[in-house]
């Protein structure tokens, strides 16, 4: 912690107010009685079973939380299936309810009922089969946001087969890398899409990818773009040829351990290489449910929207399993918040009548320089309960969502949790504690985490530490499950809490209050928050400095007026070059290649050192400092403050 490292754990200070939820939310709200903390903290572990609860079983699980061998396993002896749970067993109620509703860029708009998702589902899992698809077979997706990505999530999950989804947002490179690392040898992705009323091609990319990977890919490709018909070769197989060749077939599910995977997803870590999260059928699956149905209110008259893309967790957890498995409609959107126009959301919104909305504080930031005006011409009554995740969000964005889209009249729930954590873990309970702009929310029941300093110490009300989680919950990876260096070892940023057994190290830095709310105040590695989207700097940096030409480079995050938050490379040339504007480019071209084209850095910086630590750490605090246009603070731990500077000059002429 004294190497200039640490987030700023004790500059900020969360504003003091709080607002109580409508009495007619609470009077019809899911989870209203408060009594729920204390049943939790008395019956922990058991009380999980109103999770496992909201699910159909198979076969009934033994134990509620078994401790095996330094694992944890959740429901174990627990049989289901993930997709008999999200459509099957909703058809005897609701076949003819919509259950994934589709709007696309250009306007146009598909929806499927239960009934219609079960038979689409069940002929591509035929199809799946039939391409040899096996039990346990990881299969990679590489897909926009159209309905055929749910689609073949669920039919794979109704084979057993894990899905390994990959954000369509990333360069070839990124999705070869994440194949490799699955041993991932089928491929379900799309010849392309459209964006802001532009063809985006996918298959070009996937192509490359597909070349990249050690094992031979068989692949499917849906058509989405008109006029654009590639030729398939040997081992590519077109969506709705396969469709039509396995018509009305209904493919058994598969019954799955409630401890099996139902899929992969990679996230970017401290190192890199890509971070494999991995998620249980029956934990997962209960806990997006049970969250869905606590934090988001959800209920299976609702049509509820999550804008997230589905590449990324949330929209795994929050567009498809939990709203899925508690037979809601849920809303998918396939294009940019400002096309055509910039009231194209509060136009779905009104058109759906959306009753429960979840979102990011990016967007939110961009609704609010866009102005009240795109929200006010629509009528948004419809909406019971505002939600956001992904980064902090400021009370002055809280309340714009607040007011002008809320109408004051519904409450909003600020989610805390990670691609890790499966499901939403700190937030308020809407419709039982007050909410507090600014500050999350206390841990939800059943949850435990604490604030601790850099020897692991429980740090007073209202300080600056690290949050851990220090109980298990349904919702752990596999990885944390088989007790994987994620918890309990200490680390250099977060120290395993003094005289806690066991607890999962979040890499967050927070604050807790008086009442138990915690206020995240963002990551303490080597993971940057860019819009709501998690990137990890070695993965930049590395592919940074693999450019001729570049000696030293170091990736943060600064303000940005528009997106709130932006990245800034500093980057040192060899032989200190003059002309850098290739080399500028050149940094750019990389960052897009390795990872897509939503990791470019909003400024390169060239400095001919940059600014390390007696120990020789790049001093990454500093350059953030610099790149926010905040003060400097003591340089005194600097080897070489010289450079400060220059590289303060080099930022502001920009
Ligand atoms: C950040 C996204 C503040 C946090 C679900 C975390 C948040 C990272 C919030 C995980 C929130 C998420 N307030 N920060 N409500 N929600 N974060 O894995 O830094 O993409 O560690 O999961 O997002 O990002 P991930």
């Amino acid at each position: 912690m004294d190497d200039g490292n640490d987030a700023g754990l004790d500059t900020y200070q969360p504003v003091d107010e709080r607002l109580s939820p409508p009495k007619s939310f609470v009077e019809q709200a899911n989870v209203a009685d408060g009594a729920i903390y204390a049943d939790f903290d008395e019956n922990w572990p058991d009380a999980w079973e109103r999770a496992a609860d909201l699910l159909d079983w198979d076969e009934d699980y033994d134990q509620v939380l078994t401790e095996r061998d330094g694992g944890y396993r959740w429901f174990d002896g627990g049989q289901l299936n993930a997709c008999v749970n999200c459509v099957d067993r909703h058809l005897p109620e609701r076949k003819n309810q919509r259950a994934l509703v589709w709007e696309g860029q250009l306007g146009e708009r598909r929806s499927y009922t239960y009934l219609e998702l079960y038979r689409e589902v069940n002929e591509f899992a035929a199809a799946l089969r039939g391409l040899g698809v096996g039990e346990g077979d990881l299969v990679t997706m590489y897909m926009p946001m159209i309905p055929e990505l749910p689609i073949a999530m669920l039919a794979c999950a109704r084979i057993g087969a894990p899905h390994n989804v990959v954000f369509a947002g990333f360069s070839a490179d990124a999705l070869g890398t994440r194949m490799d690392a699955a041993d991932s040898e089928y491929l379900i992705t799309c010849d392309g899409y459209y964006r802001r009323g532009d063809a985006v091609t996918l298959k070009n990319k996937a192509d490359t990818a597909s070349a990249s990977v050690d094992a031979p890919v068989t692949t499917v490709l849906v058509d989405r773009l008109d006029g654009y018909d590639p030729t398939l070769g040997a081992r590519e197989h077109s969506y709705s040829s396969l469709l039509a060749d396995h018509g009305t077939e209904r493919v058994s599910p598969v019954e799955r351990a409630a401890t099996d995977d139902l899929f992969r997803i990679y996230t970017s870590g401290t190192t890199g290489e890509p971070k494999a999260v991995t998620h249980t059928t029956g934990g997962y699956l209960s806990y997006t449910a049970w969250t869905s149905h606590a934090v988001l209110d959800i209920k299976p008259e609702d049509t509820y929207w999550c804008s997230a893309d589905i590449g990324w967790i949330t929209g795994h957890s929050y567009i498809v399993y939990g709203p899925l498995a508690l037979g809601t409609t849920t809303v998918l959107y396939e294009g940019a918040p400002d096309h055509p126009e910039k009231n194209r959301l509060w136009e779905i919104v009104e058109r759906q009548a959306v009753d429960v909305f979840y979102t990011a504080p990016t967007a939110i930031r961009a609704f609010m320089k866009w102005g009240s005006e795109y929200p006010d011409k629509h009528d948004l009554s419809s909406l019971r309960l505002l939600g956001t995740v992904g980064e902090p969000i400021n009370p002055r964005a809280w309340k714009w969502y607040y007011e002008h889209i809320g109408n004051e009249s519904c409450p909003i729930v600020d989610t805390w949790w990670q691609t890790e954590t499966g499901g939403i873990m700190v937030s308020t309970l809407p419709a039982v504690r007050d909410m507090k702009p600014g500050a999350a929310g206390p841990p939800l029941p059943g949850i435990s985490a604490r604030v601790v300093d850099g020897n692991g110490s429980e740090v007073d009300a209202g300080e600056g530490g690290y949050l851990v989680v220090d109980q298990q919950w349904p919702g752990m990876p596999q990885e944390l499950c088989e007790g994987d260096a994620w918890a309990a070892t200490a680390s250099e940023n977060a120290p395993s809490p003094a005289g806690v057994e066991w607890a999962y190290l979040t890499e967050d830095g927070a604050l807790m209050d008086d009442d138990g709310y915690i206020t995240i105040l963002g990551r303490v590695d080597d993971v940057i928050n860019v819009s709501g989207h998690r990137f990890g700097t070695m993965e930049l940096e590395s592919a940074i400095v693999d450019i001729d030409g570049i000696a030293e480079a170091a990736v943060v995050t600064g303000t940005d007026d528009a997106h709130g938050k932006a990245l800034y490379a500093y980057v040192s040339s060899e032989d200190d070059r003059e002309n850098t504007e290739e080399l500028r480019q050149a940094v750019i071209d990389a960052v897009e290649e390795t990872v897509g084209p939503i990791a470019r850095p909003k400024a390169v910086v060239f400095t001919p050192d940059l600014p390390k630590t007696q120990s020789g750490k790049i001093m990454r605090r500093l350059l953030e400092d610099i790149a926010n246009d905040e003060e400097l603070g003591d340089l005194s731990a600097l080897r070489n403050p010289e450079v400060v500077g220059e590289i303060e000059s080099a930022v502001r002429s920009d």
